[in-house]
């Protein structure tokens, strides 16, 4: 029965294979709605001969299954294949009837199957599966995802039209399940919708954490965790002892979020590093529930049930550290000795006094969900974006001697490398943002979602649809980027093309009102934790490591091949003592 699916399914890929690309990627705005009216018509038309061809094979399939059962007769399993051809031919005339389009002027896309719609044919590597669509539906195509209505966006010019021009409709997120239980039933930053609320949160964020003054005065604390993870590794060079590097920097990206967010260094502590790769890993895991709605109250991946029991503990913990932070209030006890706010003062203090505030203080579940969003965003991004530059940068011999040439005429051999010093790496930070470009940390973004229904390129998008922008897609299409593959740093060199949101063809942090606010800090840790690594060490991986690429996806998207080594110290010993 699958293979007679895929037969059939495969038929209308071919079909759609001569098809021409829906939208040219330089196409304005007002000709591609007309051209989109013909090529809505050519789609119908193309539809209906799909329908032909396949009534046709249904024709041939029904006079089998009569010439078979009319030459064995007699035969006591003609009765069974009867039951089974003819099921088979209802579901497929079902289909056929059902499977007219995703829905009602939609984009072009491929078809899928009641109820599970194109599910079957996607594997976990989703952004690379929707990559691959793209090439024979264009930039701008449809797909249902089980039953929810589905849009893909694989171009720089559909992404701008669709999250800078219609930005008011695209502004809310897609929430899973597991998201619900872990973020509070999607009322954190992260998945709240677009609202006055999410707007008042997003406001104090950058305001009062993610403002250049507040990321300043965070520098002692960036700077004291990057020195100690290089002093570490020094001692683990003299006992050849190896280091795994997304594992050591996801603890200083933790402990650099758990000083923004309550001024400690929480994840020294064994057991809250493993409760929070716990949440990471159950939340990562894809639930069919959430594609098809009645089988929520079933839960058949149990994974509601495994979700919820790592949500309580983490919950648990956030109360102890609300209370402790509470209970040093009362006695007086200052905890930043400089004049910096971590996130558990700003939120617990808050009192708005305005009248049309729609919050006039937080509760603790919302500051509870401020803590959730901070380590679910800010943590695993930052390691594994390290991770990959690492690999990419040693995998190039003559990459890596150019950053090192810099470093030579920027800070020589007698420090560590400081954040000051990052504006004056150019080639460094050309390297940094092609790291970026080959290894976006969320690949399809975190999923948007249509807020009302709305209209695309004279296309019908109904409410609640999920918004994949393929930036990762984006970013390998050979149209925009000679040699895609290609681990190049000095494309950067001539162009001013940056990754903070301004240019589609590369949108690591997203674009617009629900881009990534931590950008700044994220940027900053990245940047200055690799330059510290590549500076302090000469690194020594087993060349297969290196060399495979193969890509892991988890709550974002790591190397499969976990880097392990053993540094060896490129400065003088006193440096790191
Ligand atoms: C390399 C590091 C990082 C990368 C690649 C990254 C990437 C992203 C992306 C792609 C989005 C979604 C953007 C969109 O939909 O347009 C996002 C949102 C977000 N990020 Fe980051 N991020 C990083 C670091 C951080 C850090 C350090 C924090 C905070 C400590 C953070 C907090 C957030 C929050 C709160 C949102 C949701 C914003 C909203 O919905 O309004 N991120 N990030």
């Amino acid at each position: 029965m699958i293979d007679l699916t895929r037969i059939l399914l495969s038929t209308n890929i071919t079909t759609y294979h001569s098809t021409p690309q829906l939208l040219s990627p330089a196409s304005s705005s007002s000709s591609s709605h007309q051209s989109s009216l013909s090529s809505s018509f050519q789609e119908r038309e193309r539809e209906r001969e799909r329908e032909r061809e396949m009534m046709g094979l249904i024709h041939i399939l029904l006079s089998t299954i009569t010439k078979f059962t009319t030459y064995h007769s007699t035969a006591p399993l003609c009765g069974i294949f009867l039951v089974f051809f003819t099921s088979i031919t209802a579901f497929f005339l079902i289909s056929i009837i059902i499977r007219r389009r995703n829905w009602q002027n939609a984009p072009p896309g491929p078809l899928g199957w009641p109820i599970i719609g194109y599910l079957p044919y996607l594997s976990e590597r989703l952004h690379e599966d929707l990559f691959n669509l793209s090439k024979t539906y264009g930039p701008f195509f449809s797909l249902r995802m089980g039953q929810k209505p589905t849009i893909v966006v694989s171009s720089p010019e559909v992404a701008r039209e669709m999250l800078k021009h219609k930005e008011g409709s695209f502004s809310s997120r897609t929430i899973t399940e597991a998201v619900r239980c872990i973020a509070y039933d999607g009322t954190t930053l992260v998945f709240a919708p677009y609202s006055e609320r999410w707007r008042l949160l997003r406001k104090i964020l950058t305001t009062e954490l993610f403002s250049s003054r507040a990321i300043d005065l965070l520098q002692p604390a960036r700077q004291q965790q990057v020195h100690g993870l290089l002093k570490s590794f020094y001692t683990c060079s003299k006992s050849k002892t190896p280091v795994n590097i997304a594992e050591s920097t996801f603890v200083v990206s933790t402990n650099l979020i758990s000083n923004l967010v309550c001024s400690k260094s929480l994840f020294d502590n064994l057991e809250l590093k493993e409760m929070v790769r716990d949440v990471f890993e159950a939340v990562a895991i894809p639930n069919l529930a959430d594609l098809i709605p009645f089988l929520k109250i079933l839960d058949p991946q149990g994974l509601k049930k495994r979700v919820s029991k790592v949500a309580q503990k983490m919950d648990n913990f956030f109360e102890k550290l609300i209370d402790e932070r509470l209970e040093e209030k009362k006695k007086g006890i200052q905890i930043n000795k400089n004049e910096r706010l971590d996130l558990l003062d700003v939120f617990l203090d808050y009192k708005n006094k305005g009248k049309d505030e729609c919050l006039k203080q937080f509760s603790r579940i919302d500051i509870k969900g401020m803590l959730v969003d901070m380590f679910m965003a800010g943590s695993d991004t930052t390691s594994s974006t390290i991770e990959w530059g690492m690999a990419e940068i040693l995998k190039k011999p003559e990459v890596h001697r150019k950053i090192l040439v810099e470093f030579e005429q920027v800070i020589g051999k007698n420090r560590f490398i400081e954040e000051a010093d990052i504006h004056k790496l150019t080639y460094f930070q050309a390297a940094v943002k092609e790291i970026f470009r080959l290894h976006p940390a969320a690949p399809l973004l975190v999923p948007r979602r249509s807020n009302e229904a709305c209209e695309v390129y004279g296309y019908h998008v109904p409410k609640h649809t999920i918004v994949f922008v393929n930036v990762w897609g984006i970013a390998r299409d050979p149209k925009l980027w000679p040699e895609p593959l290609e681990f190049k740093p000095e494309r950067f060199l001539e162009s001013k093309m940056d990754v903070k949101g301004q240019d589609f063809e590369i949108l690591p942090f997203g674009t617009g009102r629900r881009s990534c606010v931590g950008l700044p800090l994220g940027l900053r840790m990245v940047q200055y934790s690799l330059a510290s690594l590549l500076h302090a060490f000469e690194w020594d991986f087993p060349i297969d490591t290196l060399e495979d690429m193969t890509e892991k996806v988890g709550i974002t998207l790591q190397k499969a091949k976990v880097l392990i080594g053993i540094p060896k110290p490129r400065l003088l010993d006193s440096i790191y003592l």
